[in-house]
C-alpha cells in the first residue's frame, strides 16, 4: 500500500481521526483563550490587578516564551502555567498551598476549556504545584516555567538572584535586566490583556 493510500486507510479509521483532530486542535489553539481566562477569573479570590493578578501572569506569559525561544520548554505548558501558577491563591502572602490548587483547578478545566496530552499535563501539573519553592531541578519545561516566575519578583522589590534560577537563558544578565525592570515598573502586556479580554 502507498503512503496515502495507509493515510486514506487510516483517516476511514473513526479512532485514528478523532486523535488527529484532538492533535491538530492541541497543536493550533493559542491557549490561554478569553473563555478560559474567564473561567480563571470566576471566583479568583483576590484583587483582579493585585501583585499576584493578571498582568503578573502576561509578564510570566511573557518571560516564558522568550525563556522558551532559548531553553526549547514546551510552549502550550509555558502559557498556561503563567495564567494557573497563581489562580487559586487566598491571600497576597503566605500561601504555601496554591500552587497544587491551581494544579488541581487546571485538572478540572482541562478536556472543556484546553487540551493538553497526558505528558504535558504532566509537567504543567508539577509546575504549578512545586513553584512555591526554590527548587530548580527538573525538565526544561518545567524549569522554564518557574524561571518565568522568578524573573517577575521585582514586582514586590525582590531582584532574582541566578542562584535561585534553573536556566541559563534566565541567568542572562540582558534577560534578567529586561524582566526585572519590566516587573519593577509593573508593566502590563497590553497585547495580552486584550486579547483575553481580561
Ligand atoms: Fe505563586
Ligand atoms: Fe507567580
Amino acid at each position: 500500500m502507498s503512503f496515502l493510500g495507509l493515510v486514506v486507510w487510516n483517516l476511514n479509521t473513526d479512532g485514528f481521526l478523532i486523535l488527529v483532530i484532538r492533535k491538530l486542535v492541541c497543536i493550533l489553539l493559542i491557549v490561554p483563550t478569553a473563555e478560559l481566562i474567564k473561567a480563571i477569573r470566576h471566583g479568583y479570590s483576590l484583587e483582579w490587578r493585585g501583585i499576584h493578578g493578571v498582568a503578573h501572569w502576561a509578564r510570566v506569559l511573557e518571560n516564558g516564551l522568550r525563556l522558551a525561544s532559548l531553553t526549547g520548554a514546551r510552549l502550550q505548558v509555558v502559557r498556561l502555567f503563567a495564567v494557573f501558577h497563581d489562580s487559586r491563591r487566598l491571600n497576597e502572602g503566605h500561601d504555601p498551598d496554591h500552587g497544587r490548587r491551581g494544579a488541581d483547578f487546571a485538572a478540572k478545566l482541562r478536556g472543556a476549556l484546553f487540551q493538553l496530552p497526558d505528558e504535558e499535563f504532566e509537567l504543567l501539573r508539577i509546575a504549578c504545584a512545586d513553584h512555591t519553592g526554590r527548587g530548580t531541578v527538573g525538565d526544561v519545561t518545567v524549569q522554564t516555567c518557574w524561571d518565568a516566575d522568578r524573573l517577575d519578583l521585582g514586582r514586590v522589590r525582590i531582584r532574582p538572584q541566578p542562584k535561585y534560577l534553573c536556566t541559563n537563558a534566565a541567568r542572562d544578565p540582558d534577560i534578567l535586566s529586561w524582566a526585572y525592570q519590566r516587573s519593577i515598573a509593573n508593566v502590563v502586556p497590553k497585547n495580552l490583556i486584550n486579547e483575553w479580554k481580561a
